[in-house]
């Protein structure tokens, strides 16, 4: 008896697929934008195209929740197109992209220019719509139109977007716990940082080690504290951007013992690079939050190990040379490419048996679906799921060399840096975006958003009968306030003492 299947577009044989609880050796089939079977080679469906994948890793693609694309406002730092670009070399299927552009993505002007920049990407992506003082009245039309999720600027950093009060914070949860959506949150307390920069500043301080001088581990312990204070009160999800320091994690393993739906990410630099490197690469290394000493690097990677930190993100922030390297470091702008690093920085450590290539695999793309609500669609190489899919080579050793990035943007610490495991092809939604190391070019634009797919678990709100929505009408019955009648009270006799 035999199974007729149809034609499929291209079957994977002889690959190794991962998922968090297991790899194992399997031919992969693609029918169009999907995966329709994942088994044993004898079981593959006829195809119009065969790749052998011997000795190579399928890994659903990675998803980067944090990176600047810059477009529109900063077309000399990055482009959509150069942006996406990197990710698909990177490995990167979907990135979540951040509003401090300019304008920024606060408005739904500012939101349809972004998506028309968009057009021209590479990978899919979801958009962080701007929560601050200014947008917490139109949230619900910003989702209308296309964000996927929000992100609040509590701490200052490139843009110079204002932080959102406390009051307006707390407001725009209690907004967005009902809807399940969760809001991406940059903690680090803004007073403190300004008041320790402009004291650095009447110094006369400008090295390198100034930076993380004015941004001391206090300034995440106090904001995470605070942010997630608000959140578990309203019930809203949040999510905590470049995690950085040892010394505010017990913040978070309380908050997730109480059952806060609180995520976390951290970067590479955070877990690999210290102020050892400070002198090597200058103000390159100038990021918000601030790289610290080496002993944050090691209680990082136990925190993604015990699922403290949940994901790997990169914060992709791309900038000019000049801008990156001027003599002052409180003058050089923060943040270097890392979309397109990534992935063989980490597999790097995973070939030194610091993680397995499961943990990675939960690290890079499931936990980051499930944060934003795409898992199943993304995040898995299964039948029904995108073919989204990295092809990793773990055993190709090489130098990351700034000159072969994508990015606009060249200048990064991770330069001249050995490492040994890389993506080799990156298929998005079935289609092959980088193949052999290169760029597909033709599949500028196939990147599309999430939206359509995103769908978050049922909304947890806490204390609505509390929010600042349900406190504005005078409960029935109440008169509105007067004073008592006869007011004030005759005094009351008291007996004198004898
Ligand atoms: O160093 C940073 N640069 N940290 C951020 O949070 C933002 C980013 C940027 O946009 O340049
Ligand atoms: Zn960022």
């Amino acid at each position: 008896m035999s199974t007729h299947y149809r034609e499929v577009d291209l079957v994977i044989r002889g690959a190794k697929v991962v998922s968090p609880d297991q790899i194992i050796e399997a031919s992969v089939a693609i029918a169009g934008e999907h995966i329709v079977a994942v088994g044993h080679d004898d079981t593959m469906p006829p195809a119009r195209q065969e790749m052998r994948a011997d000795g190579l890793y399928l890994l659903p693609g990675a998803i980067d929740s944090h990176v600047h694309f810059r477009d529109p406002g900063y077309p000399n730092k990055e482009t959509w197109r150069t942006g996406s670009a990197a990710a698909a070399c990177g490995g990167v299927t979907t990135v979540f992209e951040m509003p401090n552009t300019n304008p920024p993505t606060g408005t739904i002007e500012a939101l349809n220019l972004k998506l028309k920049a968009a057009e021209s990407s590479y990978c899919d992506f979801g958009i962080h719509g701007l929560l601050g003082d200014d947008t917490i009245d139109h949230l619900e039309d910003l989702l209308e139109a296309g964000v996927t999720s929000f992100k609040a600027f509590v701490g200052n950093t490139f843009g110079n977007l204002p932080s959102p009060t406390d009051g307006a914070l707390l407001e725009g949860f209690e907004k967005l716990a009902p809807l399940g959506i969760r809001t991406v949150v940059h903690a680090e307390n803004s007073s403190i940082m300004a008041r320790r920069q402009k004291r650095l500043v009447e110094a006369g301080r400008m090295d390198v080690h100034a930076h993380l001088a004015a941004r001391p581990s206090v300034c995440e312990i106090e904001a995470i504290g605070r942010v997630l204070t608000l959140a578990e009160w309203a019930g809203a999800r949040v999510h905590i951007a470049h995690h950085s320091a040892a010394d505010s994690l017990f913040v978070i393993r309380a908050a997730k013992l109480r059952g806060v739906d609180v995520t976390v990410e951290t970067c590479p630099q955070y877990m690999l690079l210290s102020t050892d490197d400070f002198t090597r690469f200058g103000g390159i290394m100038r990021v918000n939050p601030p790289i610290r000493e080496k002993r944050h690097n090691q209680p990082l990677w136990d925190a993604l190990m015990d699922g403290t930190i949940d994901m790997i993100a990169t914060d992709h922030a791309p900038h000019t040379d000049e801008e990156q390297t001027r003599a002052d470091i409180f003058k050089c702008d923060c943040g270097f490419p890392g979309v397109e690093t990534q992935m063989p920085l980490m597999l790097t450590e995973v070939n030194r048996g610091r993680a397995s290539l499961m943990d990675y695999v939960k690290w890079s793309s499931v936990a980051p679906a499930k944060a934003w609500g795409i898992y199943g669609t993304k995040g898995v190489i299964a039948p029904g799921a995108h073919a989204d899919i990295a092809i990793v080579d773990l055993n190709r050793s090489g130098v990351l060399s700034q000159g072969k990035l994508q990015s606009i943007s060249k200048l990064n610490p991770w330069n001249g840096r050995a490492v040994q495991g890389y993506p080799l092809h990156t298929l998005l939604r079935g289609r092959f975006v980088m193949r052999d190391g290169k760029l597909v070019t033709d599949a500028v634009g196939w990147g599309k958003s999430v939206k359509g797919i995103q769908k978050m678990p049922t909304p947890q709100p806490r204390n609505t009968h509390l929010y600042s929505s349900a406190i504005l009408e005078t409960p029935a019955g109440t008169a509105p306030h007067a004073l008592p009648a006869g007011y004030p009270l005759p005094a009351v006799e008291t007996e004198a003492a004898s």
